[in-house]
């Protein structure tokens, strides 16, 4: 830093940098009187300069990195790319060259983090990125800030707005999922490739980043559970909503004393709890700490200005932390990245499970259904058969169990779907507990 003053450059001026842009230029003067630091974007670097709609005068525009990564005056850059090409290249290439980076970049920290974490601590600089998760929700903060003194004992998150609109317009309108999906595209926070969204995926980079503080290691992104949302129809929507839940995508951290348990998946969320009402495009997280207790964070999970806020945020924080320590980084204390976590496979975890499938309609067959599920030691809490008039003899059939193993689900529905009088795929989908 010279002076007060930190010179940033912007890697990357799609929607989320042209915002930090926005608010590094629009906010000075309030940032400047919060914090007694002068921010002041240097260079900006893109290539496709078309797109961008903002008075950028006084401001280094070019399509060349070298602008910002061979400026020795700018020591933080802000990356705002996206994916784990070129991004990955150039924040390596930053770091290495001594630069602080702020990225909202979740597929770069959740698929890559262990190496830039690794490379950030050897060149003694920080990488920090509250936006990658939950947009403008001050979830990364809240964990390692406000609820430091806590273990965390769960994470239960709706962080994936586009997963979460097409849901609320399948429950709230009885809109068809490929009509949702398309708005929530047009509404423009889904992923460029929305497959991400909607496999759950997204959730998941998200759900890594999040384990990744809470257990203060590296938690690798491929070992997280993921289930997403593609199966569910409006019929299970209608199921869930008649036994009282609304479905919704959860990803899910416990922290057992056997290790990490981590899941994405649809969830059925009693009506009456806080997350069912989390709608549209919006994006929460709730987190139980074992001195705080039960806290929710809510919000806008993406868009233009609540991610731009959440990037301005660490550059705030790496400036205070600059000042301090002579301009020598944290290193990521908080993330370990030779650390590996301890982890619950899947099968070794109990949930309550909701089954629905086709069966054929005729005597006996709920009788074989039971019986499948008892000898896996499965109980049945409720069933509900819907008889269809006019159409062909199977009609559908909805099972909600009690807590039952993983690995015992795993099997009835393996061996369900191999039965003559089951027509087309089971879904299995989980209950919140
Ligand atoms: N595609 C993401 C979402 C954007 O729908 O939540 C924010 O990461």
């Amino acid at each position: 830093m010279a002076g007060n003053r930190l010179d940033v450059g912007i890697l990357g001026m799609g929607t989320v940098g042209t915002g930090v842009a926005r608010l590094l230029l629009e906010q000075r003067e309030l940032l400047r009187s919060r914090t007694g630091i002068d921010y002041c974007l240097k260079a900006a670097v893109d290539v496709r300069w078309d797109r961008v709609d903002l008075d950028l005068a006084g401001v280094v525009c070019s399509e060349d990195p070298a602008v910002i990564l061979e400026d020795p005056e700018i020591k933080v850059v802000v990356e705002t790319i996206g994916g784990t090409g070129v991004a990955y290249d150039l924040v390596q290439r930053a770091i290495r060259a001594g630069k602080h980076v702020v990225t909202a970049n979740k597929a770069l920290i959740a698929t890559k983090g262990r190496e830039l974490f690794r490379l950030a601590r050897a060149h003694q600089v920080d990488l920090l990125f509250e936006a990658s998760v939950g947009g403008g929700i001050p979830i990364i903060k809240g964990l390692k800030e406000g609820l430091v003194g806590n273990k965390i004992l769960s994470i239960e998150g709706i962080l994936n707005g586009t997963s979460n609109y097409v849901l609320t317009k399948m429950y709230e309108d009885g809109m068809e999922f490929d009509e949702a999906l398309g708005e929530a595209q047009a509404k423009g926070f889904a992923e460029a490739d929305p497959t991400l969204d909607i496999s759950g995926y997204d959730a998941a980079h998200k759900l890594a980043i999040l384990a990744s503080i809470v257990s203060s290691t590296v938690v690798d992104f491929e070992k997280i559970h993921v289930e997403g949302i593609t199966e569910i129809t409006k019929m299970d929507i209608d199921f869930a909503r008649n036994f009282g839940y609304v479905i919704k995508l959860l990803a899910i951290i416990k922290n057992t004393a056997e290790g990490l348990d981590l899941r994405v998946h649809p969830t059925l969320v009693p009506k009456s709890h806080l997350l069912a009402s989390v709608n549209y495009e919006l994006n929460a997280v709730s987190v139980t700490g074992d001195f705080v207790g039960n806290t929710v964070f809510y919000g806008p999970g993406a868009g233009q200005r609540p991610t731009a806020s959440a990037v301005v945020s660490d550059i705030v924080d790496l400036s205070r932390d600059l000042l301090l320590r002579n301009g020598v980084g944290y290193c990521n204390r908080t993330i370990d990245p030779c650390e590996e976590p301890k982890l619950v496979p899947l099968d070794q975890v109990s949930n309550r499970f909701y089954i629905r499938f086709f069966a054929y309609d005729a005597p006996g067959i709920l009788a074989q259904v039971g019986s499948i599920l008892g000898k896996l030691d499965i109980s049945i809490a409720s069933v509900l058969q819907m008889e269809i008039h006019g159409k062909d003899n199977y009609v559908p059939l909805v099972i909600i169990t009690h807590l039952a193993k993983e690995a015992a689900m795993k099997e009835a529905m393996e061996e369900l779907a191999q039965q003559d009088y089951v027509r087309g795929k089971p879904l299995c989908l989980r209950l919140h507990r």
